[in-house]
This record gives structure tokens, sequence and C-alpha cells, in this order.
């Protein structure tokens, strides 16, 4: 008998193809969004689930299912994982890194450019027929060129943003849990790592690239948000609740900060409603991985670990190595 497996989304078709090879796949191609209590049950007598960052896998739901020997997630943040409480249960819990470093730092560089130089809010503007004539302080920005870049989180999806800020002939400061060796640090455009309070301060514009954790909630809030140039720009592509999306509404609203460039959301999908009437804000709906090919990678990645993991192997990306795996 195969082992069973469970697909809590829908995913490229392929994908569920190739682990029909190796699995009795239920799948979810009608991507119909799972209760707690429903994902308790589908999870029944499985032996294997390959989630998306969506799906809250808790201490609840792992002790309701006592088959489950392998989570393996379709992203590199897991913290919609109790990794701990998997942990305990002997369950392998897998991520999907590298394999979507490059297109995320590509779009932080997107919301960046556009939300400093006003992109979409302009676009809005046009395609509302307001377009009557060229004025000499038509929806003036905030220069990239030549400025500071803030990077908050320094991995390698933040190394990735600073190597490509060479070619706007920037200045690259960073916040990091630890400082990088030197030649990591030079070959993320000299960058040089300071306090967070020093880099508020200091940076044109701000990118927040780190993983989410309890230590991580709310790096941005109130406070930190009165500590930024009032024209610096904030960029968030990592997780949502990294930033305090009601403190971020009121210093939109008030001009203390210049724009923001958010892809991730607290609660998202049900983000803030506030944002919308804010013209300062370029709005994403967590993409920042979504190009065709890396989002094959990452399916076929978490499918790599999914494989190895209810096969007998290591799974590549396992995060608890240790776990004693269910028999
Ligand atoms: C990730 O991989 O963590 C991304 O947020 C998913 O798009």
């Amino acid at each position: 008998m195969k082992p069973r497996i469970l697909m809590t989304r829908a995913v490229f078709p392929d994908v569920i193809e190739r682990l029909e090879q190796y699995f009795d796949v239920e799948s979810n191609q009608d991507d119909h969004i799972f209760s707690v209590d429903e994902l308790t049950q589908k999870l029944q007598g499985k032996d294997g689930v390959f989630t998306t960052p969506s799906e809250r896998i808790s201490a609840q739901v792992i002790a309701a299912c006592p088959g489950l020997k392998a989570i393996c997630n379709m992203a590199v943040g897991y913290n919609n994982i109790d990794l701990d409480a998997a942990t305990r249960a002997g369950i392998m819990v897998t991520n999907t890194p590298e394999v979507l470093n490059e297109t995320t730092a590509d779009f932080a560089w997107a919301l960046l450019l556009a939300a400093a130089r006003r992109v979409t809010e302009s676009e809005h503007w046009l395609r509302a027929g307001k377009w009557q004539k060229w004025r000499y302080d038509s929806f003036l920005g905030a220069d990239i060129h030549g400025s500071t870049l803030g990077i908050i989180g320094m991995g390698r999806i933040g190394q990735g943003i600073a190597r490509r800020s060479t070619g706007f002939n920037m200045r690259v400061i960073y916040h990091n849990r630890s400082r990088l060796p030197v030649e990591k640090e030079a070959a993320a455009n000299h960058a040089q790592y300071v306090s967070k309070e020093e880099l508020l301060r200091s940076a044109d514009h701000v990118v927040l690239a780190l993983p989410y954790s309890a230590e991580s909630h709310h790096t941005i809030g109130a406070a930190e948000l009165a500590m930024m140039k009032t024209s610096a720009t904030l960029v968030n592509i990592a997780r949502g609740g990294i930033v305090d999306d009601a403190a971020l509404v009121a210093a939109l609203r008030a001009g203390r900060i210049g724009a923001a460039g958010l892809d991730v959301f607290e609660n998202e999908p049900a983000f803030d409603p506030a944002f919308l009437a804010l013209s300062n804000v370029v709005l994403t709906p967590h993409i920042a991985s979504a190009s065709e090919s890396t989002r094959r990678a990452m399916a076929n990645c978490a499918a790599d670990n999914l494989i190895a993991a209810l096969t007998g192997d290591l799974p590549p990306n396992i995060l608890n190595p240790d776990v004693q795996s269910r028999e």
C-alpha cells in the first residue's frame, strides 16, 4: 500500500502527478479553504501533508493527527507550523529555501521603486482620466540612486536585495541577529552592520527581509516609524506581523514616513482596509515569490521533501533533523 498524503491547497497538476507515483494523494484542486476541523478530519490516516503558508498546523492539529510523519511546506517561511510541537510528536517538517531567493529579492525592488517613485499611485490617477497637463510638481517622489538602503534581516534574500543596489550606486546598511562574515558583507555591496535604531534613523529606504517569530513580531511599530525619515520608504516582503499595520496606517496617513510597499499583512488575506484609502502605499497580495519558474521550483522542492520523508530518506530541507520519526 502506498503512503497516503493530503495536499491542502491547489498546486501545479504535474506536481500532483509526480506525487501520485509514490503516494495515494488526496488533492484539493478546487482550492477549498479547510476549517481547522476539516483539516484535522482530512489528516486522519494520512502519513504526510503538503502545506502552504495559509494553513495553520497548530499543536492542536498535530496532537489530533497521530499518524502524521511529515509536514512539507511550500514556502521558505514556516511560522504557520508549530515546529516544536511537530518535533515533540516525531513529525518531520520541511520548507523550500534557496529556490525563491532571487525572485523575492527582485520583487522587493519592484515594491521599492513603485512606492518611492509613486508608480501605482500615478497610474491610478492616469487611468481615472485626470491627466490634463504636464506639471513640474506632478508625483514628486524620492530618489533611489545615490540613497541609503537599510535592510533588516540579512539572510539570503536580504543579501540578494543588497547585491542589486550596486547599479543604483547606493550605500547599504543592515541590521540582523548577528553580523555577517566580512566576505558576505563585501558581496552585499559592502553592507555595513548597524543597530536597528541607527538604520531607521539613517536609511532613506528600509526593506524588511527577516523571518517572522515571536521575537520579530512588530519589529516596526509606532516608535520605530517615528525614528524614520519623513521621506523614507518602508518595504515589507517578509511576513505580516513584523509590522504593526495599525501603526503603519497612522504613520502613512499623517505623512510621518513617505511611502510603503507591502506584499504581506497582519491577518492576510483579510488585511486592514484602512490601507485602501491611502495613496502613498503600494499593495500586493503576497506574490513576492510568484514567478512561474519559482513557484514551480517551490512546489517541486516541497514534493522532493515529501517523497524523501516518506520513502526513508532524510528530506533535503528538514527543519528538525533530530526528530525521532514515527514508525
Ligand atoms: C515564503 O516562501 O515564505 C513565501 O512567503 C511564500 O510565498
